[in-house]
């Protein structure tokens, strides 16, 4: 029974997350207000500028990340197949979803386990926090293994458990539960938000524990209060929590800005939609960037070739961005000079990042 409610949760989000309707409705990312400076000058040939360059340590084609999203469900095994083989091809990372339901469905490892698929992608495997901590460190471990991973995912999701009727409502715990994790896997945790994003306070926490990479999947794109909010029953309480809670977070590059003050590796997602989302995210100090609904979107309007296609356009859009700064490679355009509007410039000010 459970096996079934979940499963069908997993199918819900697949449609809520690609119809255009669960977007943030009157917050967004922040990127918009980091302009790049045009160099009219820039003595450099578009055939010069490298993408390339390396994610948790592993070399990547370019700072890109198609972040984790399903698994657990029929749908799931074709499209993690499709993505992880655009991965394979591309040279860039993949994510799965929460491996929640294989861990208590084994069976359902298939529509995971996408290796022979991608034998050469850095693969990630993702588990949530309050669930690890259920499960325990040696089951996450095992959960690793299984699906031959390079790093895990710990995934924070309050906001969202708790618009979700059947939720979780038990938090606690949660940073003990991390400092296992690290203390036990033999390979690199990112912990990711899921579009509520990373607050200076929680980048210091988990810093303090010894965190290396947080991906930060801050707000502006897929509200998952609101993905919540939509699968609630018409009327219900949870329906008019998650109307009230829908634009609940921080905008992402706050959230970038924040995991940098710490010097910690950030990975920017959250709203990353077009090549100067990406171009801001890199220029305020992130290291890759993740996409998640653009990337079904694209997937439903066309499979593995309009998802390729997706990518390709991004690829070139950056390094026409990239020459247009004046920049032949990803940490030229890391420090490429900005200017920073005024919205933005006062969160930072507040929140004592700048
Ligand atoms: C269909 C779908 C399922 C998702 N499932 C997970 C998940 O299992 N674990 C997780 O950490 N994030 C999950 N996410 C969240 C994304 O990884 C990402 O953090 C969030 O959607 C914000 O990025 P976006 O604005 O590009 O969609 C999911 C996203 C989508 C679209």
């Amino acid at each position: 029974m459970k096996h079934v409610s979940i499963s069908n949760r997993k199918a819900d989000h697949l449609n809520l997350t690609s119809d255009g309707q669960s977007a943030f409705r009157n917050k967004t990312t922040l990127l918009q207000e980091l302009h790049l400076i045009h160099q009219a000058l820039p003595e450099c040939s578009l055939d010069d500028i490298k993408l390339h360059c390396e994610l948790f340590g592993h070399p990547v084609s370019a700072p890109l990340i198609i972040a984790g999203m399903t698994g657990g469900h029929e749908k799931a095994a074709q499209i993690n197949q499709d993505l992880a083989k655009v991965a394979q091809a591309l040279n860039i990372p993949f994510g799965l979803g929460s491996q929640r339901a294989m861990a208590l469905h084994p069976e359902l490892i298939d529509t995971f386990d996408v290796r022979k698929h991608a034998p050469d992608v850095l693969l990630i495997g993702n588990i949530g926090v309050v669930h690890a901590k259920e499960y325990g460190t040696a089951h996450v471990h095992e959960l690793t293994k299984k699906i031959q991973a390079n790093v895990m995912a710990v995934h924070l999701n309050p906001a969202m458990e708790l618009i979700q009727e059947q939720g979780d409502r038990d938090f606690t715990g949660c940073l003990d539960t991390i400092k296992s994790l690290l203390d036990t896997l033999d390979i690199p945790i990112v912990v990711k938000e899921t579009g509520c994003g990373i607050s200076p306070q929680v980048a210091k926490q988990l810093k303090t524990i010894g965190v290396q990479y947080i991906d930060v999947s801050g707000s502006g794109g897929t509200s998952w209060v609101a993905v919540e909010s939509r699968r609630a029953q018409k009327n219900s309480l949870h329906q008019s929590i998650g109307e009230e809670l829908w634009d609940w977070g921080l905008p992402t590059a706050v959230s970038i800005a924040s995991c940098v003050h710490q010097n910690i590796n950030v990975i920017a997602s959250g709203g990353i939609r077009t090549a100067s989302d990406i171009a801001a995210a890199l220029s305020l100090g992130a290291q890759g960037v993740g996409f998640a609904a653009p990337v079904l979107t694209a997937y439903n309007e066309g499979g593995y070739d309009q998802v390729l296609a997706f990518f390709e356009k991004r690829y070139l859009t950056l390094k026409s961005i990239m020459l247009l700064t004046g920049s032949q490679d990803i940490h030229a355009l890391q420090n490429a000079p900005h200017y920073i509007d005024h919205t933005l410039r006062e969160w930072l000010t507040c929140l004592g990042l700048r």
